[in-house]
């Protein structure tokens, strides 16, 4: 089969590889319908995140068809359309039983402290193949499977499979109640749905920022106030626009990448932190292969760590959803604690949310596709994957349709 591999920092290529196979009786293999590429698959190839192993499978997202199923699987069956959440669970830890799926006892082989087990992702994650390939292993199939109703398509459910369960968990874990102001840092696939879903947890105003005037303006039109952060200071602009204040929350949906500004009014201050940013960046990617323009690591990782603390109100809530990795040491703890801000954080346990995301999407409430801007072949995916690294205008949501001529 045709699998996106993951060969070297910079170097990832659409290759032929052996079909999964079922190796526990509690694994099903997967036909995969539709794939797409997320921001945390760019952490891996620009660096900012390490421990992948060269040959491993990347992504994590897929919507398919069940092909096969081991004997220890009795609430599936061969032939349904499913949805694989990004992160793996056993469905019976204490953990799985709360609800924290992405802190699972036993789904990462390294043991249970292991962390977060994911497909597509680095050997300390698991080293588990990922989902941009036509077919997938599923461990621990009775719950990292969950079953689509006919009403919801491949294009909707796609976005179920990570980013809105990431954009809800994010949303939820900012504590918003009915009228608080919440601020989104970064107008990426996550950051949309973080606004939506704030937006379904009632928040009283929502301010998007980021410096990409195509997806301030996708974030606008779901009702968003955006901060081009590039043209204005984020912090005084929203200290501003709450009557000096700050916001009752802040989710962070950019991560270890961040930009600083190189332009208008918080340049200066970004200049300032110039020296303290670029160790940062060294300590956290000692290694980077950028090409052409391609895989470059963000110019200052604690970006959004410092705006985030200062921008909250006090005694504010800070969620933080975009990944960083286990390297990164630089949060602003001081200025937070002295604020009595409440800090909550953490890779989404999907299949917490999944049942009520896929509800919400079948019944009408509320439609994720518009956040999709561009579908691909898989043939296609190094390109796709150049153009949502860099970011170019219009390429928000990349989904991936293997063996297909509908892209
Ligand atoms: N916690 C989880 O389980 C989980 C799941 C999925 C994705 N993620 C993470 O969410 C983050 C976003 O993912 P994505 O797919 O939307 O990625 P993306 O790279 O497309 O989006 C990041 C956005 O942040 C913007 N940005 C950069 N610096 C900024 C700054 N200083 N202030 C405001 N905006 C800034 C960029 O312009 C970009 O639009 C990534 O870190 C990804 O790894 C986390
Ligand atoms: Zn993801
Ligand atoms: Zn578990």
């Amino acid at each position: 089969m045709k699998a996106v591999v993951f060969h070297a920092i910079g170097d990832i290529r659409l290759e032929e590889v052996p079909d999964p196979v079922i190796q526990e009786p509690t694994d099903a293999i997967v036909r995969i319908t539709a794939s797409a590429i997320c921001g945390t698959d760019l952490h891996f190839i620009r660096g900012t995140f390490t421990g992948m192993k060269e040959g491993t499978i990347l992504g994590h997202e897929a919507v398919g068809v069940i092909e096969q199923i081991g004997e220890g699987v009795r609430n599936m069956s061969v032939g349904e359309r499913v949805v694989i959440p990004s992160t793996i669970a056993c469905g019976y830890c204490s953990y799985c039983r709360a609800g924290y799926y992405a802190q699972c006892d036993n789904a990462n082989p390294n043991g249970p402290s292991a962390g977060t087990a994911f497909y597509g992702g680095p050997q300390p994650a698991g080293g588990f193949n990922g989902l941009q390939a036509e077919k997938a292993r599923i461990p621990f199939a009775h719950v990292n499977l969950v079953k689509l109703p006919d009403e919801v398509s491949d294009d909707q459910a796609i976005l179920l499979s990570d980013i809105f369960p990431t954009g809800y968990f994010g949303a939820d874990l900012a504590n918003i109640k009915p009228g608080h102001t919440v601020a989104v840092f970064g107008c990426g696939p996550v950051g949309q749905f973080a606004i939506a879903s704030a937006k379904l947890m009632d928040a009283g105003r929502i301010f998007a920022i980021d410096r990409l005037p195509d997806r301030l303006d996708i974030a606008r039109s779901q009702g968003a106030e955006v901060i081009n952060f590039d043209k204005e200071d984020p912090v005084q602009t929203l200290k501003q626009l709450t009557g000096g204040i700050g916001v009752d929350c802040v989710i962070d949906a950019v991560g270890v990448d961040a930009q600083c500004p190189h332009h208008g009014p918080a340049a200066a201050e970004a200049q300032k932190m110039e020296e303290q940013f670029s160790k940062q960046v060294q300590q956290i990617a000692p290694e980077q292969h950028p090409q052409g323009g391609n895989w470059v690591p963000g110019d200052a990782p604690s970006q959004v760590n410092l705006w985030s603390v200062e921008a909250l109100a006090k005694a504010g809530t800070l969620s933080i959803i975009g990944v960083y990795p286990p390297t990164d040491k630089a949060f602003p703890l001081g200025a937070a604690m002295n604020k009595n801000l409440t800090i909550r954080m953490g890779n989404c346990n999907h299949r917490k949310y999944l049942p009520r995301l896929v509800e919400l999407v079948r019944n009408g409430s509320f439609d994720p596709t518009r956040l999709i801007t561009k579908v691909s072949k898989l043939e296609s995916v190094i390109d796709a994957y150049k153009a949502f690294d860099t970011r170019q205008p219009g390429w928000l949501k990349v989904e991936l349709i293997p063996g297909s001529t509908k892209a």
